[in-house]
């Protein structure tokens, strides 16, 4: 089945930007949102000539109240919405405790509430339409409680892929489908600076989320190679090697 009329959220820069494209080269019609209009009425008019459709709104996914509008706008917009691809996020962080309680705040509220209230909107539309695939961009950090900097970016994403085992666990068998997406690390402005052997180039990576994505999966570490015996190896190791992983 190809799902023709796909929602993304952060689609400003990054990952939700790359997807853009890669889904626009394959002829769908999209629904764009994020904070920065002006990057996205810029991508729209380059992507128009491929896409089938494209509609852009601003949404700052921290504005709960917010998130039906912008969701309802864009599936209007594009007659109907096949998949919502829940990926704004932000990496803000610092160690608990040390005066910074805003940012690890600000990453909670965007990361966690702001994929609720995105999940929300979708399982509204979904649930009235009869069928849907909500897509959960979480994180290999998930898998594993993470020290310092981390620690508030990896309680937010393990409650993103919670919230999508959830939603499968309740829609077994339904015409909704629901895919947690744990991307390792890959190249963009989340995760600037950070030296690690184990960064994927930008095309790379969209073009692996893309390709699992379309997969439909219950779960899928992105890339597979090396991310996914990664995140197996991080259930187990201790302490001082699972934080030298990620
Ligand atoms: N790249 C990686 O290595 C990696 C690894 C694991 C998980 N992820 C996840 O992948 C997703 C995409 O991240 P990325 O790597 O593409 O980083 P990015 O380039 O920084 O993109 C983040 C996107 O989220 C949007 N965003 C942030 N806060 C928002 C808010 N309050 N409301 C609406 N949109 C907001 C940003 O747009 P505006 O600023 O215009 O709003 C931007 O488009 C995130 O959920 C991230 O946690 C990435």
């Amino acid at each position: 089945m190809t799902r023709q009329r796909i929602l993304i959220t952060g689609a400003s820069s990054g990952l939700g930007e790359g997807m853009a494209r890669e889904f626009a080269r394959r002829g769908r019609a999209l629904g764009l949102a994020a904070r920065r209009l002006d990057r996205l009425t810029e991508l729209a008019d380059e992507l128009a000539p491929q896409a089938g459709q494209i509609a852009v709104t601003r949404l700052d996914v921290t504005d709960v109240d917010d998130v039906p509008r912008a969701f309802t706008e864009l599936a209007t917009e594009l007659g109907g919405v096949d998949r919502v691809i829940v990926n704004a996020g932000l990496g803000k962080g610092a160690p608990i405790g040390t005066g910074h309680a805003a940012a690890n705040i600000e990453t909670a509220a965007t990361n966690l509430i702001g994929a609720l209230a995105q999940a929300e909107a979708a399982m509204e539309i979904f649930r009235a339409q009869g069928h849907g695939h909500l897509v959960l961009v979480s994180s290999i950090s998930a898998v594993r409680g993470l020290p310092k900097a981390q620690a508030a970016y990896s309680a937010s994403k393990a409650g993103v892929s919670a919230l999508g085992q959830g939603l499968q666990a309740e829609l077994a068998g339904s015409p909704i489908t629901v895919s947690v997406i744990l991307p390792g690390y890959i190249e963009t402005d989340i995760n600037r600076g950070v030296k690690t052997k184990l960064m994927t180039d930008t095309d790379s990576g969209v073009r692996a989320m893309v390709a699992a994505i379309e997969a439909e999966p219950r779960r899928a570490e992105v890339p597979a190679w090396p991310w996914k015996p990664i995140a197996a190896a991080l259930r187990y190791l201790p302490d001082a090697l699972s934080a030298k992983l990620v």
